[in-house]
């Protein structure tokens, strides 16, 4: 693991930031289908994955890793897919075939986040798992900081072990995301919170 640490003198940040309250308020999730060009650059995605990567992680294993899906790699993940549709459905129509086709062309980029959470004698599997999920979270609001836009999402092809050999996981290794980055002006509905009298205890 790379030593990252910046010395207290460069930081910068001063602990407040309304704008990041507003991002963190207002972000919302744009559909992978109209996640446009442009998507990001190679400078811009080493910025977010750093970000993703400065999650909270129990012992410091970094129970994570990226593996980004940009360009003909699209398609090429995209025929395994078709394949697989194919050799389960033998009668699936062609429509069926196409989607499981384009299943990663909708966006310029998609970051696969894989959990590589695995037994350790102090550091519980789960706490790893939520490691990884919170590496999604940071992606996505690292995207939508740059002023992209981004949807989390996993769909069939996240459990499916033939595709993920394709992609090159290991046995033990799991999707925690496809995160879909690109470009988008469509106007984004609201959508319902849960109340905080739901979901909160005050004790
Ligand atoms: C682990 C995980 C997997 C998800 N997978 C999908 C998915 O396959 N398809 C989908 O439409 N939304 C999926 N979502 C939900 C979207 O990421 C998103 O939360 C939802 O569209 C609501 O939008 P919002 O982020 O603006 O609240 C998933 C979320 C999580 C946390």
């Amino acid at each position: 693991m790379s030593d990252q640490q910046t010395p207290e003198s460069e930081i910068h940040f001063t602990g407040e930031s309304p704008e990041t309250l507003t991002l963190l308020k207002t972000r919302r999730s744009t559909g992978a289908r109209l996640l446009g060009e442009p998507g990001p650059d190679r400078a811009q995605l080493e910025d977010m994955l750093t970000i993703a990567a400065r999650v909270p992680d129990h012992g410091k294993l970094a129970p994570w890793r990226f593996v980004v899906i940009a360009g003909e790699a699209r398609a090429r993940l995209g025929d395994e897919a078709a394949a697989i549709i194919k050799t389960d459905t033998p009668d699936a129509d062609e429509g069926q075939v196409e989607k499981a086709r384009n299943i990663l062309l909708r966006a310029p980029v998609v970051v696969a986040v894989v959990s590589s959470a695995r037994s350790h004698p102090k550091i519980p599997e789960w706490e790893q798992v939520l490691s990884a999920g919170a590496a999604c979270q940071n992606l996505i609001l690292a995207a939508t900081a740059m002023g992209f836009r981004a949807n989390w999402i996993t769909e069939w092809i996240a459990f499916d072990r033939r595709f993920l050999e394709k992609l090159g996981l290991a046995a033990d290794e799991r999707i925690a995301g496809f995160v879909h980055i690109g470009s988008s002006d469509a106007v984004r509905s609201l959508r319902a919170r849960p109340d905080l009298g739901e979901i909160v205890t005050w004790l």
